[in-house]
């Protein structure tokens, strides 16, 4: 199955290093062996002319062509209009008439989209897509969004960006509520810093602490330096123009910063699997819903037993009388395999539930109870043959999907200390559903009750307490103005 990410780099604001982010971000990530496309969605065209196509008004086909077939639904061939550029990378490229696209997209039918139905067809050729934003908050940079799976932001570090980032966050989330639900923030990235004034220093500082919280802040900035300012229209990369400098260095980091984000999730999970299979020799078929847990949180709408929910849409979290997640995402899908193969073969269930599990044995075959391997001697067993599973069973007891409001508090609680990116999209699912993550908390509640704890265990308090329960109460309901209660 396809798995690309989809990456606008994005802000209102010109001259802020979009383009050359795009262009070596990209690069880096071709250098991981990652299948990238760039595309230029600016009709300044700098990011085609970066990469050396200097006269991008002859080029015979740019993504105003691919928009314009979109909008006249007429079939895009393969790989169309789609250039090669030496260091890896494919580029859709721009040129000056993408400028009067903006205008013919504003009566196409599904305007926001258009980029979007382009991209979705393509993905199954890459890993990742990055688009070179226009600096505005026209049309096309909508396109943009609505295509995404997430934005980067870069930033030159300076009081007035502050402003801008804020109006920014707005149409983000407005493109959120009304057209992408899915669309994240991988983070902001602070550009052109030059660390050797203090004023610098003081603003980043102040920037992370208003942001960071909320939003990923990158570890990495790109230093300012002329060698980077001198690879505009050199068609070639940082890593070429100056392999050994500091810019290409931290682009570099950025590179592996943001491959960081998806080995963290999913495909850090697939990595474990994929080592299994060869270690047992045998393929592993790997079930998978059509849909993903997102399209059911905040899509999937069924006929409500409830009347007063009718408004509402999406299955949002699960809760102890709603699972639904384990029945549409993973046991349905199995039975369903199941039942096809059971047309031809006879088949026999092996489940995996450890001898210290018994009370969830039904009726198929339980080999660990019956060898009365526990779950501590299968973890040792692994352990023993080289999977650690990425040291997750050394923080959590029981490693369940990390987004179950299900969990116990103290799964939760580690969750928070030790997962801040993954808390974060916690927080931003729950902001944007109408049940609270748990009947008496929402997501930022419990954060809060977790700073709360820490903070009453320094002064040497008891968190079992009935005083701590009192004064826990009371910073809530002092919190309370921000947080909305229990809606479920
Ligand atoms: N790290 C850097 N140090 C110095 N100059 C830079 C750096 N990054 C980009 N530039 C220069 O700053 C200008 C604006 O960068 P660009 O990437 O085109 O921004 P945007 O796409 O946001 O308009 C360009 O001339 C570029 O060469
Ligand atoms: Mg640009």
């Amino acid at each position: 199955m396809a798995n690309c990410k989809v990456i606008a780099v994005t802000n209102q604001k010109g001259g802020v290093g979009k383009t050359t982010t795009t262009a070596n971000l990209g690069i880096g990530l071709a250098q991981e062996n990652k299948r990238v496309l760039l595309i230029d969605a600016d009709a300044q065209n700098s990011l085609t002319l970066s990469l050396g196509y200097l006269k991008p008004d002859d080029l015979p086909v740019t993504l105003t062509d691919i928009i314009q077939s979109v909008i006249d639904d007429k079939p895009i061939p393969d790989g169309h209009g789609i250039l090669h550029h030496g260091e890896g990378v494919d580029l859709l490229p721009a040129n000056i008439t993408l400028s009067g696209m903006e205008i013919r997209l504003i009566n196409a039918m599904n305007r926001e989209r258009a980029l979007r139905t382009y991209i979705n067809e393509i993905k199954p050729h890459y890993d990742y897509i990055l688009i070179d934003c226009m600096p505005s908050l026209g049309i096309m940079p909508l396109n943009s969004l609505a295509a995404a799976d997430s934005v980067i932001i870069p930033s030159q570090p300076s009081f007035l960006s502050a402003k801008g980032l804020d109006l920014l966050m707005h149409s983000i989330s407005q493109v959120k509520r009304q057209i992408n639900p899915k669309l994240k923030i991988d983070g902001i990235l602070f550009t052109m810093v030059d660390s050797r004034t203090n004023e610098a220093k003081e603003i980043i500082a102040s920037l992370r602490a208003h942001y960071g919280e909320k939003i990923r802040v990158f570890g990495t900035e790109i230093p300012f330096s002329v060698r980077a300012a001198e690879t505009s229209g050199r068609g070639k990369s940082i890593y070429a123009h100056d392999k050994n400098g500091k810019v290409a260095a931290a682009y570099h980091a950025l590179t592996k910063e943001v491959l960081e984000i998806e080995r963290k999730t999913e495909r850090f999970r697939n990595d474990a699997v994929d080592r299994l299979e060869a270690y047992i020799g045998r393929p592993i078929i790997r079930l998978k819903a059509a849909r993903d847990f997102e399209y059911y949180f905040y899509e999937y709408t069924p006929k409500r037993k409830n009347p007063a929910l009718s408004q509402y849409r999406g299955m949002s979290w699960p809760g102890p009388r709603g699972r639904w997640c384990t029945g549409i995402l993973k046991t349905r899908i199995v039975a369903a395999y199941l039942k096809k193969l059971k047309e031809e073969y006879t088949v026999i269930e092996y489940v995996g539930i450890a001898a210290d599990e018994t009370k969830r044995i039904k009726d198929k075959n339980y080999p660990l109870v019956e060898w009365g391997m526990t779950e501590k001697d299968c973890l040792s067993y692994c352990y023993r043959r080289g999977f650690d599973w990425g040291g997750l069973y050394e923080i959590f007891s029981r490693v369940s999907c990390w987004c179950c409001p299900l969990q116990s508090l103290e799964e939760l609680r580690k969750l928070y200390r030790h997962f801040p990116d993954l808390w974060r999209q916690l927080e931003e699912w729950d902001n944007s559903t109408w049940r609270t993550f748990l009947k008496n908390y929402s997501v930022r509640q419990l954060a809060a009750r977790f700073d709360f704890e820490d903070e009453w265990q320094k002064n040497g308090g008891n968190i079992r307490s009935r005083a701590f329960y009192t004064a826990l109460r009371q910073e809530l309901s002092r919190l309370g103005s921000e947080v909305t209660l229990c809606r479920r």
